[in-house]
């Protein structure tokens, strides 16, 4: 049963139906969900929802029959529950270490990791394109490398990608649908194992475009019926490479490389499969494909900005894309990725630092140019989740990079081998 709450009465146990916002609208990345932390609740109080709607069905809060002890509100709640709702919210541990330090901490590292493996990316291209054999271990290592980088730091590496757009789309493409999808599977809770195979099936997912006649692959107008099928039929191909060179990969690797544009509503290709026939790791890979083909600048077009591609592949749920995978890619991504150019509700401009994915719409950000647009002597870091009332700074559009004036990743701790 549905009921209208107001916000200061939550609960952790209480199930959210709906927080009666559009999305960018609310803290969430979907508009309903299980309250497990206090914080959750703070995060709707702060953004300024009033109230929710609860499903009672299914909220499991504390009680003797199992959590489904009706509740009942509080009366009169007003400023002294508001506050306590806040006061509820647990203290970050004294020993946490900042998420930025580890961020910058990590840069160098990633910034390694992604060099050599866009390296391997570029020579297995190369070795498709000859017929010559794949080194299988060769790309092993390098998805390790890009596994532990995601496990020490979730966001390291998806910074690096929006920092790093100057190669070319074909030898950067397989590398960064790799890591998104890695970072996404991570925040999923995959194992270490499967983010391994992960990795290396997105590694693979489109080297049978190696076999689509070139002046079908860079079409930049509309494609006739039979060009696109030829297209179509490059995640067959790439099946048909691996089991070709008979390489010792596990076979979800070869399932990820083949069912990448499959979607749930049976839309998708070479075998129309629907809902949960879809192996899971080719669904990551096939959301991940979706982003980085739509925010990468191509020969013919302009990227989209992160936030406008997300938007679109939120329109997608539910059709193509299972919703809560959605909403976890989503999550994982952030609204304003780390790099984003964004003007506040002060007109100051700054950059995204890191994404805090329990708040996309708050991240931690560092000042650097006035209202005028002159670029400030010293940026300031702002924790935009950590406000107190009353002040607060927010995000009020993106700005593409290229109208910026300034270079966003001169604001990250990169190594040479990590600055375009
Ligand atoms: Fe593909
Ligand atoms: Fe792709």
């Amino acid at each position: 049963m549905l009921k209208k709450m107001p916000t200061t009465e939550l609960k952790v146990g209480m199930f959210v139906a709906d927080v009666g916002r559009k999305w960018f609208n609310h803290p969430w990345s979907s508009k309903s969900r299980l309250l497990s932390d206090p914080a959750e609740i703070k995060e709707l109080i702060d953004y300024g929802i009033d109230e929710v709607y609860i499903d009672t069905e299914r909220s499991k809060l504390p009680g003797p029959a199992g959590g489904r002890k009706p509740f009942v509100p509080v009366a009169g709640t007003s400023a002294p529950l508001r506050k306590a709702a806040v006061q509820t919210a647990p203290p970050p541990a004294a020993a946490a270490p900042d998420p930025v330090s580890m961020l910058e901490a990590e840069l160098p590292k990633a910034a390694k990791a992604y060099g050599k493996a866009l390296d391997t990316s570029k020579a297995l291209i190369a070795a498709c394109y000859m017929n010559k054999r794949i080194e299988v271990s060769e790309v092993q290592e390098n998805v390790d490398e890009l596994v532990e980088s995601v496990t020490r730091n979730q966001d390291a590496l998806s910074a690096l990608i929006k920092l790093r757009r100057f190669d070319d789309y074909t030898y950067t493409h397989c590398l960064n649908v790799s890591v998104l999808s890695i970072s996404t599977g991570k925040a999923l809770g995959l194992s270490q194992e499967d983010l391994r195979i992960l990795g290396m099936g997105t590694m693979f997912h489109d080297l049978g475009k190696t076999r689509v006649p070139a002046y079908i692959l860079n079409q930049p107008g509309k494609l006739t019926d039979e060009e696109f099928s030829v297209m179509r039929n490059h995640a067959a191909l790439s099946e048909e490479i691996i089991r070709e060179q008979k390489l010792d990969v596990d076979e979800q690797v070869v399932q990820v490389a083949r069912f990448h544009h499959e979607r749930m509503d049976g839309s998708g290709y070479p075998d129309h499969l629907k809902g949960e026939q879809i192996p899971r790791l080719a669904t990551i890979c096939g959301l991940s494909d979706v982003y980085d083909a739509l925010t990468s600048d191509r020969v013919y077009h302009k990227g989209m900005l992160p936030h406008d591609a997300l938007k679109f592949i939120y329109g997608l749920r539910g059709t193509h894309f299972e919703p809560t995978w959605v909403d976890r890619f989503v999550q994982s991504v952030g609204i304003y990725p780390p790099g984003s150019v964004v003007e506040l509700n002060s007109g100051h401009i700054a950059v995204v630092i890191e994404v805090i994915h329990t708040s996309l719409l708050n991240p931690v950000i560092k000042i650097v140019a006035d209202p005028k647009g002159r670029i400030m002597g010293k940026p300031r870091l702002v924790h935009l989740a950590s406000q107190t009332e009353g002040n607060a700074l927010s995000i009020n559009k993106v700005i593409p990079p290229s109208e910026a004036g300034f270079d966003p990743s001169h604001y990250f701790n990169l190594t040479e081998a990590g600055k375009p």
